[in-house]
């Protein structure tokens, strides 16, 4: 199982290439269409697993995976070690608040004693913008961008196209990407790695994206990266299939970004009486953690056939142990040719 690239339909690639010759996963930037289809379609043998009663594989058997997590985390951080431990892997979870970071170290010798030990694969979340790719650079093994600052979080949008590819199927919209799909995302856009790597990877999927925000919390320019700009969550609402929502990261804001977060929930919050603009079935998606009353109401969140926030948790699982598969392949001596 996933040892090869075998469940890639033929003719999505140039012939004779390496399926994913990426060493790294730093963010969807790197990726093409061709890649992130590659991603998803091989999730898929995962998804079917973690179906399973038994969930174990012994595919990554006798490898180590260190999870070094500088950033609190709790559904990133779990679906990591959970994937890796499928996989047969020894996960080691390392955590800023007990490691040599408080003693002073820097990051880069953090990097080479992680590298010391010979780890197989590194999987990295950390507040600066950047962090993975210094990390990335100076050990020899494959590491894995678990959220860099405000920069990216390339399994988070992996996991929400491939939750979306599976809502899209359940009503019988199975596409191969989205073209034609409107998608909305609202909240602190600013501050939001989720909410990079996601435009990202829906616009090379196709989608058309549009994003809502205050003007502070907006970042200036973001039309380059080929999205619509709102203010007004109404008027971004209108027509779209999909919405999703993002909290406010108050642990990256310097001062106030917003008045009150009644005043926030007024202007930003999806209401049932919001949700009612956007297309009728409109799916419902959130990175979690949600702050419920604030940028989500709880009847929204927890709309049975429209909120798709736990089956984005389930799918996490998946995508992770399908980027520890492909990654480490190499180490493995096994070749995903195309
Ligand atoms: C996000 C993150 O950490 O970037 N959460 C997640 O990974 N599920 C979003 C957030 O913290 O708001």
């Amino acid at each position: 199982m996933g040892t090869t690239a075998s469940s890639a339909p033929a003719g999505r690639f140039p012939p004779g290439r390496l399926a994913f010759p990426h060493r790294d996963l730093t963010g969807i930037a790197q990726l093409q269409r061709h890649e992130i289809l590659y991603l998803l379609g091989e999730a898929e043998q995962w998804v079917a697993l973690n179906r399973q009663p038994s969930k174990h594989c012994g595919l990554l058997s006798g490898l180590t995976i260190i999870n070094a997590f500088f950033e609190n985390s709790t559904r990133t951080l779990l679906s990591f070690e959970i994937a890796g431990k499928r996989l047969g892997a020894d996960v080691v979870n390392m955590q800023a608040a007990t490691s040599s970071l408080k003693k002073g170290e820097t990051l880069i010798d953090t990097a080479i004693t992680l590298n010391a030990m010979r780890a197989d694969a590194i999987v990295i979340r950390h507040g600066s913008s950047g962090a993975t790719r210094l990390i990335a650079d100076k050990v020899d093994c494959p590491v894995l961008n678990a959220g860099d600052g405000s920069h990216e979080h390339p399994t988070q949008a992996l996991l929400d196209a491939l939750t979306l590819r599976h809502a899209l199927a359940a009503r019988g919209e199975a596409a191969e990407d989205f073209t034609g799909l409107t998608v909305t995302i609202c909240g602190d856009i600013l501050h939001s790695r989720v909410a990079r790597s996601n435009i990202l990877c829906l616009t090379a999927l196709g989608a058309t994206v549009r994003l809502c925000a205050p003007p502070a919390l907006m970042p200036r320019g973001i039309e380059a990266m080929g999205v619509e700009v709102f203010h007004h969550f109404d008027a971004a609402l209108a027509g779209a299939e999909v919405v999703m929502m993002l909290r406010l990261q108050s642990e990256r804001m310097s001062g106030q970004f917003v008045p009150s977060a009644r005043e926030y929930r007024h202007l930003y919050g999806l209401t049932t009486r919001r949700l009612a603009l956007a297309r009728p079935g409109a799916l419902v998606m959130h990175p979690g953690p949600m702050n419920r009353g604030v940028e989500i109401d709880s009847e929204v969140a927890d709309l049975a056939g429209r909120s798709l926030i736990t089956r984005q948790v389930e799918m996490g699982v998946a995508i992770r142990m399908a980027c520890l598969d492909i990654l480490t392949r190499a180490a493995r001596g096994v070749e995903g040719w195309a």
